[in-house]
């Protein structure tokens, strides 16, 4: 996603940005570009793909003394990744850096034409610079016209702006999307999306929060409505990454409501689903799917076979790569062959890529890597966006990989029309609540702390669920497994009596996924059924359950996504909790990897 940088200060401002940009490289990005004020004059420089593309742009440009700069790394939303639509967007005599999305772009944009102000490219982020310029002409404060600016967008932003009308000043402004401030003790201040520009630099950093707005000036930041909590920022990169976190995998999972939330700009609409990466042509001819993926991105793979079925009407088949590989698999053209990845770079999956690509079919990968081997090598590619995942043991990955799964199934679904237009705007709707309930899952944190000393002997814990709560349970039973290194099984509830229920007794922890929206009765009775053979039990769900040892209440929902993201915070959060107290370093869990590049 977009990363955001500002500087105010007298160092050499245009190495002192693009240094900054090359710590947001994580973010991902198609394009980049500067603009760095000095004695009143404004110069920009942008770049499509990579920084190097910048740095040799501005290889002969130095700035020397006081000044300001601003920078930005743009990953496409509105308009394809060219020059024009890269960041700063220009006015007659202002420079605007983006991040997020304005809803209300098109409005802005066709009153401002009618007026005549003549557009160059097909970005949202542009109404913002020429929208600032057509206030400035009613209001002769420029901050106030900042505001008034600010005031009319909807939508979700971190913006900065430089005004050649005010050459020492930054104007920033904060909704929905990150930006933290930081400042020093030689008066410098600086603007990023993410601690990591500011580590070594700025002393103290304040994270913005939504609806601030303010300027930074020599010598001054000014900033409405509240002042800025400022606090030390760790001079030490590591400690200062995790914010605060125990763990690199406390911080992430506490992140999936923004990489959710990220995952769905530009492609999640109030009643559409958009997907620039795939065309018609692309789709053309396509009645089934293969899905490919290991470990996690395999569940997540298993979780979107319910939907794909159940919504798009599609056979969907999905399969455990390093199997794949070795089974001469039959490939049929009319197949659109999915590969899942975070890293894009797991060997089994990259080779099963491979397969199908050699045998004619069009392959998809669902990946969080943007140039990585896999993402070279598919057709075509959509980006999870989750950021930077450092944590072995994935979570924001697999939020962000089922999130995109749940929309590419709307997308397929509305283009096959088996569901109403109804029908899809409420998901779309239900969809929309997925960010915030994720943030109210974490309020669940001290229950899990708490319940996970109860946890730490016995000998094995089975997951149970069914539907897409099965793939949970697997989940569910890799993350404990992975960091623990306690026994965890995962299985569809109605298969325990099948054979696993001769394991139960009480030293045999159930943990049981019992949503309220789907099969509950159901689930119910096997739960039951273990609970008669003395297994003990903690139950996920939003209704309490007489039979249960332990539970965790989790909020009632109306949908069994809702309920899925919701129980997939608590599996996460619980998992980690145990292996905490097991005293584990959950970041690096023995004999793993994060990146599985042997067979
Ligand atoms: C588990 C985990 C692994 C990966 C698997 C595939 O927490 O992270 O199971 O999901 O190694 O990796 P990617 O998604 O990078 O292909």
């Amino acid at each position: 996603m977009c990363g955001i940088v500002g500087y105010l200060g007298k160092r050499e401002i245009k190495s002192q940005l693009i240094d900054g940009l090359r710590e947001l490289e994580y973010r991902g990005y198609d394009s980049a570009g500067i603009a760095v004020m000095q004695q009143g004059s404004i110069q920009s420089f942008k770049a499509v793909g990579k920084l190097t593309n910048l740095d040799e742009k501005t290889k002969n440009f130095q700035t020397k003394g006081q000044g300001v700069g601003i920078g930005h790394t743009r990953w496409a939303t509105h308009g394809k990744p060219t020059e024009l639509n890269a960041h700063p967007h220009m006015g007659e005599y202002s420079y605007v850096v983006h991040n997020g999305i304005i809803e209300n772009y098109r409005e802005i944009k066709e009153m401002l034409e009618n007026e005549g102000v003549h557009f160059l490219s097909q970005t949202d982020t542009e109404v913002i610079v020429h929208l600032f310029e057509h206030e400035a002409k009613r209001h002769d404060d420029l901050f106030e016209a900042f505001k008034a600016t600010i005031d009319r967008l909807d939508g979700a932003y971190a913006v900065l702006l430089v005004s050649q009308k005010a050459p020492d000043t930054i104007f920033f402004a904060r909704n929905g999307s990150p930006m933290i401030i930081g400042k020093n003790a030689h008066g410098e201040v600086f603007f990023a999306s993410s601690d990591a520009p500011l580590i070594g630099e700025a002393e103290e950093v304040a994270y913005m929060e939504d609806g601030t707005i303010g300027y930074a000036t020599s010598g001054k930041i000014h900033v409405e409505p509240e002042p800025l909590q400022f606090v030390p920022l760790a001079g030490d990169k590591m400690t200062a990454q995790k914010g605060g976190y125990r763990f690199f995998m406390e911080k992430e999972i506490y992140e999936q409501y923004q990489v959710v939330s990220d995952a769905m700009i530009g492609r999640v609409l109030d009643d559409d689903i958009v997907f620039e990466e795939l065309d018609d042509a692309f789709l053309e001819g396509i009645s089934r799917i293969k899905i490919c993926a290991c470990g996690t991105s395999y569940h997540a793979a298993l979780t979107s076979s319910y939907l794909f079925e159940r919504q798009a009407k599609m056979p969907v088949n999905v399969e455990i790569a390093s199997e794949f590989r070795y089974k001469d698999p039959l490939l049929t053209e009319d197949t659109l062959f999915i590969v899942i990845s975070q890293s894009g770079e797991t060997a089994d999956t990259l080779e099963a890529l491979k397969m199908a690509k050699e045998a004619g079919l069009k392959t998809l990968a669902i990946c969080n890597v943007d140039n990585s081997s896999i993402v070279r090598l598919a057709d075509a590619t959509i980006l999870t966006r989750a950021g930077i995942e450092k944590g072995v043991a994935s979570t924001k990955a697999f939020a962000t990989q089922v999130m995109v799964l749940w929309m590419l199934t709307l997308f397929f679904a509305k283009k096959r029309g088996t569901m109403s237009d109804d029908a899809i705007r409420n998901e779309l709707l239900y969809m929309s609540y997925v960010p915030k309930d994720l943030k109210k899952s974490l309020e669940v944190h001290e229950k899990c702390k708490r319940l996970s000393k109860r946890y730490l002997h016995g000998h094995g814990f089975f997951f149970i669920g069914r539907d897409i709560f099965y793939p949970l349970a697997l989940e569910g039973a890799l993350k404990l497994k992975e960091i623990s290194y306690l026994h965890a099984e995962g299985y569809p509830a109605g298969e325990m009596k099948h054979g696993p229920i001769a394991l139960a007794d009480a030293e045999l922890f159930t943990i049981a996924l019992m949503p309220k929206t789907m099969l509950y009765d159901k689930t119910k009775s096997n739960v039951e059924e273990l609970s008669a053979r003395d297994s003990t039990i903690l139950s996920i769900s939003p209704e309490m359950f007489d039979l249960a040892d332990d539970f965790i209440l989790t909020h009632p929902h109306k949908h069994p996504m809702l309920e899925f993201f919701e129980m997939m915070v608590v599996e996460q959060l619980l998992a980690m909790e145990i292996a905490i107290r097991m005293g584990n370093d959950v970041d690096m869990p023995r004999n793993l990897a994060k990146s599985v590049t042997v067979e």
